[in-house]
């Protein structure tokens, strides 16, 4: 995904649009730009890089006087991570900024190229800026009504027309919101951006187009103005900033216990809030990347605990598979953002063969929240760095709440009070785990110059292991597989090397020795073992940490955290860029 901000307003354009990019650089940072006009010209200046070195030229420019202007930080799709290919995107009267994919761009581009239009770049965007810049005449809104009745896909779009002293903006399927402020007005990619300046917005829906002026605020839809709600943001400016934290990933884990507490203090009292999924035969738990593997945790926990069958599977492949749907089933999409375009397209599948679904959702205003049948939201506030840690955690949270729920309502769970009481001790207990930092802070100096690295479990402790590989791999970029530890042994175990690190993850009482003897398997080969448990009698390899055996139920929430520290700490010790690694974006909205 991309970060636009777009102002109109006395301040100064520059500053409000590249204090907005640097908020919305997690969702993307590969290239940037801005477009700033005055009366009668529009200066546009991008860069290749990091949002930094698109502030240093715009500090090394000679810049106009500017009460308006757009900008974007960009996750590339279409063309390569280049300045020709940064946005802002200018092609007659029309400049904009874009987020999404249009899905038909090759063959507007050839119609266009066929009547002698000349293209500069390789993106869609400049595909989109020509289009509509072939329906304007003098109207703005008649100009991108008709375009958008050309463009297929997905799109939010900041537009400014030559000729016109306001800011344009229109969104299908990404995100947008305008910023109400005061004699000012702000488009953005999500409040973080303009947060500082105004807690004011109105949430843009599919194909609506806003019109916005220094005071004025018009929204249309099919060509006719409508009104529109201002909602209020509850964000904080301080939940916006990483304090006194070197990372927001490690703010963010540090936050945990708190967010934590604020989601099981929402429902721990409220159980009727949960959504109750006892009465449904089967259950499909879809979403990407670590919001998938925290639905395999649910799925461990309902088919142990309440006795339901549940598949999980990543959205890429759900959207786009043979799904038998022959018995009473639930679809549970699980989304930090709302917006990720694969587990959108798994909702609507489901939708489609009239499905039910239930959405675990961050983000209460985004397109999953708003289209699922149901909704549990979880509290973990804004998450900006792009490695998930608190949200996970609090899906993880969810999934063991619905499960006890469920287990209940089907008379399987005869401890359901005592368990409940235990939850409300969960945060103190993570509290504990985290106050250990500084043990995975030596782990991850341990991991600095590793290559390679195995995550190994059975059942529950497997789908730890999943997070915990992609928890490593996505911010310190050393190699890592989580495998089923009884698997290893078929193939993969030859990958085993001399100090090679192996993190056994072991919590199954029912299954412990037999990882043990897995673990004893790769020690034979000079495997570094790392053991993470909830039992004090395993022994010590080459290094354990115990935490507290609590409930099957909430086990995980103390066991995935350290994991968490230890991609965070070894990405730390290796000097990366961990808020926003490489070749990553916070939401995926694009397939
Ligand atoms: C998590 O660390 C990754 N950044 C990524 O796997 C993420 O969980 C996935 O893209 C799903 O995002 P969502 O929860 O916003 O749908």
């Amino acid at each position: 995904m991309c970060g636009i901000v777009g102002y109109v307003g006395d301040r100064k354009t520059t500053e409000i649009l590249l204090e907005g990019l640097n908020k919305l650089e997690y969702r993307g940072y590969d290239s940037s730009g801005i477009a700033i006009k005055s009366q009668d010209n529009i200066q546009i200046i991008k860069s290749e890089g990091k949002i930094s070195d698109l502030e240093k030229k715009v500090e090394n420019s000679s810049l106009i006087e500017s009460k308006l202007g757009i900008a974007h930080t960009r996750w590339a799709t279409h063309g390569e991570a280049n300045e020709t290919n940064a946005h802002p995107h200018q092609f007659g009267k029309v400049t904009i900024v874009h987020n999404g994919i249009i899905e038909n761009e090759r063959e507007l581009k050839e119609e266009l190229i066929n009547k002698n239009l000349i293209f500069k770049g390789e993106t869609d965007t400049e595909v989109a800026a020509a289009v509509i810049n072939n329906c304007y005449q003098k109207d703005p809104i008649e100009a991108i009504t008709k375009a958008m009745e050309l463009l297929n896909g997905s799109y939010a779009f900041g537009i400014i027309f030559n000729d016109q002293n306001k800011l344009y903006a229109v969104r299908k399927d990404s995100p947008l919101i305008v910023g109400i402020g005061t004699h000012e007005n702000f488009i953005a990619s999500d409040i973080a951006a303009i947060i500082k300046y105004t807690d004011k917005y109105i949430l843009l829906e599919d194909n609506e187009i806003v019109e916005l002026s220094q005071d004025g605020v018009n929204v249309y839809k099919n060509g006719k103005k409508i009104s529109k709600k201002i909602e209020i943001s509850t964000m904080s400016i301080e939940e916006a900033n990483k304090g006194n934290y070197k990372h927001f990933m490690l703010k963010e884990i540090m936050e945990e216990p708190i967010v934590l507490q604020r989601t099981i203090n929402k429902y721990i009292n409220k159980m009727d809030d949960i959504f109750d999924v006892s009465n449904y035969d089967e259950i499909h738990i879809v979403a990407c990347g670590s919001a998938l593997y925290a639905g395999m945790i649910g799925k461990n926990l309902l088919e142990e605990k309440a006795n339901i069958k549940c598949i999980t599977e990543c959205a890429s492949e759900y959207r786009y598979k043979k799904v038998i749907y022959d018995r009473k089933t639930l679809v549970i999409l699980v989304s930090q953002s709302g917006e990720t375009a694969d587990t959108i397209a798994a909702m609507r599948k489901a939708h489609e063969c009239g499905i039910e679904t239930l959405a675990i959702v961050n983000v209460k205003t985004s397109t999953i929240a708003r289209e699922a049948k149901y909704q549990l939201f979880i509290e973990a506030g804004p998450e900006i760095a792009v490695a998930t840690t608190k949200a996970y955690l609090l899906q993880v949270a969810m999934f063991s709440l619905i499960a006890l729920k469920a287990a209940n309502k089907k008379g399987l769970e005869k401890e359901y009070d005592d368990i409940l009481q235990e939850a409300k001790l969960l945060p103190e207990k993570l509290k504990k785990v985290l106050n250990d930092k500084n043990i995975f802070k030596v782990v991850g100096k341990e991991l600095m110059h590793k290559d390679d690295a195995f995550f190994i479990g059975r059942g529950i402790d497997y789908s730890m292991c999943q997070e915990g590989s992609l928890k490593l791999k996505e911010v310190s970029y050393i190699h890592s597989d989580a495998y089923q530890a009884g698997e290893l042994k078929h193939g993969t175990i030859s990958l085993i090397e001399d100090g090679m690190p192996v993190f056994a993850i072991i919590t199954d009482k029912k299954i412990k020795d037999k990882t043990e003897s897995n673990v004893i398997e790769v020690e034979a080969r000079k495997a570094q073992v790392y053991t993470i448990t909830n039992d004090k009698t395993l022994k010590t390899h080459h290094f354990k940490y115990v935490v507290e055996k609590i409930s099957d139920y909430f086990q995980p929430i103390l066991i995935v955290p350290p994991l968490q520290l230890i991609g965070y700490f070894t990405a730390d010790s290796r000097g990366l860029d961990i808020d926003k690694p490489r070749n990553l974006a916070k939401s995926v909205t694009v397939e």
